[in-house]
């Protein structure tokens, strides 16, 4: 199958923009499209046969469950049931936005959708594009991150087409996702509500109306999940890594550097290929052929949006060792972190 790649100016959108991928979703194929945290790989949220299609797109285990995306808040209540007042009142506070919510599935959603589980999770993103296309499609979109199963999200039409060319219809290129990091999702689906998955919303915004809200243990745990389970099915698989070996120093800044420039040194010395993840804060003290800097510290976002493009950089430019700093400080740097841990296999070297 070929696919096509679809350029839209999101200043100046039109219905006729969403002719062909609506009348693909609709006949039961597959389209990629932009939202605010990462492409998402749509296909109707309520044929199984969409949603098989979706995992056998990415390559993805089918007990990995799918997000469900709406358009409409009311959505819901066809979706869910036993929904808590709670739901309503983040919904008010956040949708549309980077929140994904866990809730009992009503019987309209299939188990394919599901991977299974009794439960189902749904979002309302705040993507312009992302929106025209699930109001005029009609539907509701089921859509992981548009990768293949294992690599890093996308954020860019391009990252899709290097995944998924030839395996979808359309991909709707709606420009560079502005976050970039997916969803924080939420389980409201049992007594306690808990953060599967942390996100750019965070716990501390979310306090005032769910005041027990706790991580997962498994995302604290900080590990490769061996011990402890993690609830939200996609977090235990390997994700995000690179082909090359990546490791996180962690400790004050200068030894830092330090240790990560001793160590690009031996690594040149055996004849391998080395790059060094950073910020502007100190690009400039390290002495390696491949200084990727994400962003600045003084403004966090920017690391989380380039994240996932410098982790696909290194594999085109066939890096052998990434040596890269920690971002656990700062509001977003739980988020980052969950990702860049996992990307590092959990390898870690505190100095
Ligand atoms: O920002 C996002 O959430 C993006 C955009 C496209 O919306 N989507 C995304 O989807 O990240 P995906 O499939 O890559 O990640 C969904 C995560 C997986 O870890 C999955 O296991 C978990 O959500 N999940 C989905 N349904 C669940 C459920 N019913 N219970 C627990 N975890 C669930
Ligand atoms: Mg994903």
């Amino acid at each position: 199958m070929e696919t096509i790649v679809k350029k839209l100016d999101r200043n100046a959108l039109k219905k006729e923009d969403f002719t062909e991928a609506v009348r693909i979703l609709r006949s039961g194929g597959l389209v990629a499209f932009p939202t605010e945290t990462v492409y998402g790989l749509g296909g109707n949220a309520l044929d199984h046969k969409a949603a098989t299609k979706i995992y056998a797109a990415k390559g993805r285990p089918s007990d990995n469950p799918l997000i469900v995306h709406i358009a409409e808040k009311e959505a819901l209540r066809e979706l869910a049931k036993d929904i808590p007042e709670v739901a309503w009142e983040l919904a008010k506070r956040f949708w549309p936005g980077p929140l994904t919510m866990i809730l009992k599935k009503s019987e309209l959603v299939p188990d394919t959708t599901t991977g299974g589980l009794p439960t189902v999770a749904i979002r309302m993103p705040s993507d312009k594009i992302a929106r025209m296309l699930i109001m005029e499609s009609g539907l509701y979109l089921a859509a992981p991150s548009a990768n293949a199963s294992g690599r890093p999200s996308t954020t860019k039409a391009s990252h899709v087409y290097e995944d998924l060319a030839g395996r979808i219809e359309l991909i709707l290129d709606g420009g560079e996702s502005l976050i970039g990091l997916e969803s924080t999702i939420i389980d409201l689906s049992e007594e306690k509500p808990v953060i599967l998955r942390p996100g750019f919303l965070s716990r501390e915004e979310m306090l005032s109306l769910l005041p027990g809200l706790e991580y997962d243990p498994a995302l604290i745990a900080k590990t490769d999940g061996k011990d402890i389970v993690a609830k939200a099915p996609g977090m235990k698989y390997r994700h995000y890594a690179p082909k090359g070996n990546l490791v996180i120093y962690e400790g004050k800044k200068e030894a830092v550097i330090a240790a990560i420039n001793r160590d690009i040194a031996r690594r040149i010395e055996g004849g391998f290929s080395c790059a060094v993840l950073t910020t502007e804060e100190s690009k400039a003290d390290y002495s390696c052929p491949e200084i990727k800097s994400i962003g600045t510290r003084q403004r966090e976002e920017t690391i989380a949006a380039s994240l996932f493009d410098a982790l696909r950089s290194f594999d085109e430019g066939g890096i052998e060792y990434i040596f890269s700093e920690s971002f656990s400080d700062g509001h977003l740097g739980m988020a980052i972190m969950n990702r860049l841990l996992k990307a590092a296999g959990y390898q870690v070297i505190h100095v």
